[in-house]
């Protein structure tokens, strides 16, 4: 026995050594397979892996574990050393022979005195004691069995002191059986036998009861062993990741990446960035590619990494609301497949802190916002560590005004915080990746991949030039524009849009970006009145369904321009669209039932949909002339990798803009700069209050330290920062304690601390230039709190932002005002907007009195969304406010963003307790704005307002049942429904099912566990 228990402490010290070695091994079977563990065109300053020796039975050895094998084992990574296995199989024949021993010589008993005088001779008796006396746990199964045959037939034979011991011949075969039986499950099933030597530790540090002295010491050392072993065994899965043979992962991944994504093979960059040093040994990377160069895919797999072989949380950061819940639904079935939750953090959704979860990890996909509170909540909640990756897609975004604070204030705070969690940035676009590598402390790998060629080009009046940068300026000719304009077409499309894109649609896919919203409508009009009937003709039937969904998304309204557009299989894309309308529009052109679509630049940032053909109207955005990166960011949509062969772009200038058009396409990339000091240092005051409020810092020199971590104090220099970072921090701190945001104590030393105010403003992510007029507003609602309707609340959580872009229609407002209730208006009037001025401006008359236009537009817009809330319908609001449908919307987002950033302050303050029960419920009006009951289905990720109806309307009206339909036949139900529609869909609705119900169970062992720290109870 105790040999058995031997083994399990000696295969414990041998897992650390193993899981090296398998390291090294799949290091290699990439470049044996010869996908590219080589180097790569183009720089590499960390280099691949050098460790590339192992042998090929090695590799063998990984390959050969099933996919089930590969996973979760804790214990797996011991499974694959041969001297562990052949130790245990030693230990296995060591049994078997004593086990056959022990059958001959009972036979031989039996056969020697067939008329015993005991049932049991003195051998057999203390074979049986020792058997008895010891647990057998620690066997293997096929001893475990036989031990438990032997004992169950000791305890028989002994009432019967008569009969003999057992029947040989039926003792010999059970035997065999159950050897054969065992041996096969140890061949097959290698993880069994791990689980069993957990099970066995297990049950070893259970002391038998009703032992031997002797033995219950044995016992007791032989159970400190294990427990030291037990954490060794831990403390090596968590530093080593579990390996298998897809990077890493079990093969299941690879399979799923095939059937899910269509991905058979990875890219050699991918390979070869994966088997970097720095990657295997958990370093922090940048990576740089062209757009569409495949670089999701890399994170996604380090991701995978750290979720199932190191057991840790992951974070990833992307930029948009649309993005995240993108890739969450991406990302949902490869959660169901693999035992990990996927949750998503934009809009008003995401709980801080996050929930625990004992059993699971999480990934958190999240928006830039939501990141930097869910880290401040680990921080908060000392579970920082849990988090083992962090990656940032789109990095450049670092220098995007104050969403590029919000992202170097996060990763900061992890650095600082967290050494031991890795960071992964990923960019196209980045120009000064040395000040983002020593910012993060990261190494960097580049490479000039793309999967399709892109050929960019410039249309100056009739000639397209090819952009060649070996060319002394830039422009090679490429041909002459060949289209026969009459002249009134040549007036309404001087630029020749019409006769660029049929070069393409409605074949291939054609995107124009356009520099503004209405340019984008006006010139998807334009190209649909030149087109031909044909185009009408082409997928005639899915564009009909197109409109439908179109009108049945908006209530039975339409927008005209793609009422005529649409059946040519053009559209536009902007963010005056319905969310709805963009989903469907996105879809279709997906698809390739919409063929064109003219949009604005947010496109090349937002959703991956890639065209044939990219032609740029102008090289602006609105008034400004496009940077480098935008340019390259829209040009990178052209090339669809796996269907077309080639991508290309057209930039249409104007003879004026030719010189900066050349800088624009051949000057190298544009740096991005830290944006800490932006807005009068609007960040760098908000990160320095959370750094005191969470406890980072205390102290001014702290503070200063902290600071050094950040790309401002790397990039100090080139910013040409006057103060030096000691004045800086001075300087902040004497103004967030003038806005009563912190106070200090003591003077030698001084200690800084948040006030209430600071905390509340903090843990809101409340801009601090409007946090302590929030605070008044809330106060003085809370005086006469006007409850009769949704109006009071909805005024209060309107965004102080988007007062700027408010010009009321005064006719509307009076006659909106006057449709109020006696108490709505009183309360109005309280808050500063009496029904007198509005009335006046209705009609036109010059008002004297001195009123507070913030308080009167903002009552304006919460007019908006109390319509919104009551009506669900945007495009009668919209329509009765005189507004677009697009700004409505963006006003209904932001005001749910802003009610729960209030929920956050006002939780912090005491005296506005009333709001926490009101803003809750009042928050998830704002995030659906439709009818209750189509809420449960719309929480699902991607499930929008139109779908919750049709699966209401077919009896799919809570997520249980959506998590629980068979796509298959939900396609069958709802009209207009694609499988893979209906596949994500579905395994969104069981993701969030996952993890409603890991949530609850949570709780209930969170209530039923003994705290740790009750009182002695005496009795
Ligand atoms: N190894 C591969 N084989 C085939 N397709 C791939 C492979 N890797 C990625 N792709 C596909 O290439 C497309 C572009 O990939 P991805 O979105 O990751 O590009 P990207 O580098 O992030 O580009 P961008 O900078 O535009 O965001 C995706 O549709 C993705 O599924
Ligand atoms: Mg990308």
């Amino acid at each position: 026995m105790s040999c058995g228990r031997l083994h399990v402490k000696i295969k414990r010290v041998c897992a650390r050594k193993r899981s090296r070695d398998v390291f090294k091994t799949h290091l290699n079977s990439v470049r044996k397979q010869g996908r590219g563990g080589g180097r790569e065109a183009g720089s590499t300053p960390c280099l691949p892996s050098r460790r590339s020796s192992s042998t090929m039975a090695e590799h063998r050895a990984v390959e050969d574990c099933s996919d089930s094998e590969d996973l979760f084992g804790d214990y797996d990574s011991i499974l694959g050393d041969t001297s562990i296995l052949a130790k245990l199989e030693e230990a296995e024949q060591h049994e078997r022979l004593r086990s056959e021993n022990l059958q001959s010589f009972r036979t031989q008993q039996l056969t020697a005195d067939p008329m015993p005088q005991s049932p049991k001779g003195p051998l057999i008796d203390s074979v049986f004691h020792e058997l008895e006396d010891k647990a057998f746990d620690d066997l293997p199964t096929s001893q475990l069995q036989f031990q438990e045959q032997i004992q169950d037939q000791a305890k028989k034979s002994k009432p019967q002191v008569q009969s003999k011991t057992s029947t040989p011949s039926h003792t010999e075969a059970a035997v065999e059986t159950n050897f054969e039986d065992g041996s096969r499950k140890h061949s097959k099933a290698r993880r069994s036998v791990a689980d069993l030597l957990k099970k066995t530790m297990l049950g070893n540090a259970a002391t038998p009861v009703g032992v031997s002295r002797t033995a219950l010491l044995k016992e007791a050392v032989v159970s400190e062993e294990i427990s030291v072993a037990m954490q060794a065994m831990e403390n090596i899965s968590a530093e080593t990741p579990d390996l298998g043979p897809f990077f890493g992962l079990p093969s299941k991944v690879k399979e799923l990446m095939h059937k899910l994504r269509g991905i058979q093979k990875l890219y050699d960059w991918q390979e070869a960035c994966l088997n970097l040093e720095c990657v295997q040994q958990r370093r922090n990377l940048i990576y740089s590619l062209p757009t569409s160069g495949g670089k999701t895919l890399v994170a996604e797999i380090l991701i995978l990494r750290e979720l199932l072989c190191r057991r840790k949380d992951c974070l990833f950061i992307l930029p948009y609301i649309s993005l995240v819940q993108e890739k969450v639904r991406g990302l949902a079935t490869f959660g169901l497949e693999l035992d990990f939750m996927v949750e998503e953090y934009a809009g008003s959704k995401g709980k801080f802190p996050p929930v625990k979860r004992r059993n699971k990890r999480s990934l958190y996909i999240a928006t830039i916002e939501k990141a930097h509170s869910l880290v401040n909540s680990l921080i908060e909640s000392s579970r920082l560590n849990h988090l083992g990756l962090l990656v940032v897609d789109e990095l450049h975004m670092l220098g995007d005004g104050s969403r590029g604070a919000v992202i170097e204030m996060t990763l900061a705070k992890v650095q600082y915080m967290s050494k031991a969690t890795q960071i992964i940035g990923m960019s196209a676009t980045l120009g000064n990746i040395q000040d983002l590598q020593t910012f993060l402390g990261a190494e960097n790998y580049t490479n000039d991949f793309r999967p399709v060629q892109l050929k960019e080009h410039v249309k100056l009046n009739d000639t397209i030039y090819e952009v060649d940068l070996k060319e002394e300026n830039c422009f090679r000719f490429s041909r002459m524009l060949n289209y026969k304009y009459s002249s009134s077409m040549q007036k309404i499309d001087p630029d020749h849009i019409i006769a660029l894109v049929t070069e393409v649609i409605p074949l291939h896919s054609c995107l124009v970006f356009c520099p503004t919203k209405k340019n984008c409508e006006n010139v998807a009009g334009m190209i649909c009145k030149y087109l031909k009937e044909d185009f009408l003709q082409h997928r005639e039937a899915e564009k009909a369904v197109l409109l439908q969904e179109l009108k049945a998304s908006g209530n039975g309204s339409m927008c005209p321009v793609l009422r005529r557009t649409v059946p040519y299989g053009v559209a536009y894309h902007h963010s005056g669209l319905t969310a709805e309308e963009r989903k469907l529009v996105e879809e279709a052109y997906s698809r390739g039932v919409l063929c064109l679509l003219a949009c604005t630049s947010t496109l090349a940032a937002g959703i991956n949909l890639p065209a044939r053909r990219v032609i740029l109207r102008s090289p602006y955005v609105a008034m400004d002339f496009l940077k480098r990166s935008q340019y390259k960011q829209m040009v990178g949509r052209a090339g669809r990798a796996g269907i077309d062969t080639i991508g290309e772009s057209i930039l249409i200038l104007q003879e004026k803009d030719r010189s900066m058009a050349k800088e624009l396409v051949c000057a190298p990339m544009e740096s991005c700069y830290s944006n800490l000091m932006q807005d009068d240092g609007k960040g760098i005051l908000s990160l320095i209050l959370s750094l005191i409020g969470l406890n980072i810092s205390s102290s001014l020199q702290q503070v200063e330290q902290f600071l050094r971590g950040t790309l401002l104090f790397v990039q100090q220099q080139q910013l040409c920062v006057e103060r030096s970072l000691w004045d800086t921090v001075q300087r902040c701190v004497a103004t967030l304690r003038e806005k009563e945001l912190i106070t200090i104590t003591g003077t030698h030393s001084p200690s800084l601390q948040v006030t209430r105010l600071g905390r509340a403003a903090y843990k809101g992510s409340v801009d601090l230039s409007y946090c302590s007029v929030l605070y008044k507003d809330l106060l003085k609602g809370l005086e006469g709190l006007q409850l009769s309707s949704h109006l009071h609340l909805v005024y209060l959580v309107t965004p102080y932002n988007l007062v700027p872009q408010c010009n009321p229609d005064w006719m509307v407002y009076f006659r909106q005002f006057t449709l109020l209730s006696a108490s709505e208006q009183k309360m109005s009037a309280a808050a500063g907007v009496p029904e007198s001025f509005v009335a006046q401006k209705a009609a036109g008359q010059t008002v004297n009195k001195s009123v507070d236009l913030v308080a009167v537009k903002r009552m304006y817009l919460a007019l908006v969304l109390f319509s919104l809330l009551r009506d669900t319908d945007v495009w009668a609001v919209a329509d009765r406010f005189q507004l677009t449908r697009g700004f409505v919307q963006t006003l209904l987002s932001s005001a749910s963003a802003f009610c729960c950033c209030v929920l956050h302050f006002t939780e912090e303050l005491e005296e506005l307790w009333p709001f926490k029960a009101l803003l809750l419920e009042l928050s998830r009006c704002l995030s659906y704005c439709v009818k209750a009951e189509l809420i449960p289905l719309m929480e699902v990720t991607g499930v929008l307002e139109f779908r919750a109806k049709q699966l209401y309307n077919a009896g799919y009206r809570t997520l249980s049942h959506l998590a629980n339909a068979d796509p298959a036949v939900l396609c069958r139900t709802l009209e207009h429904l694609y499988q893979k529609q209906a596949n994500l869909m579905v395994a969104s609705a069981k993701m969030l099912l996952n993890e409603k119900a890991a949530a609850l169970q949570e709780e209930v062992d969170e209530l039923l566990t003994l705290p740790a720290d009750l009182p002695a109870q005496q009795h």
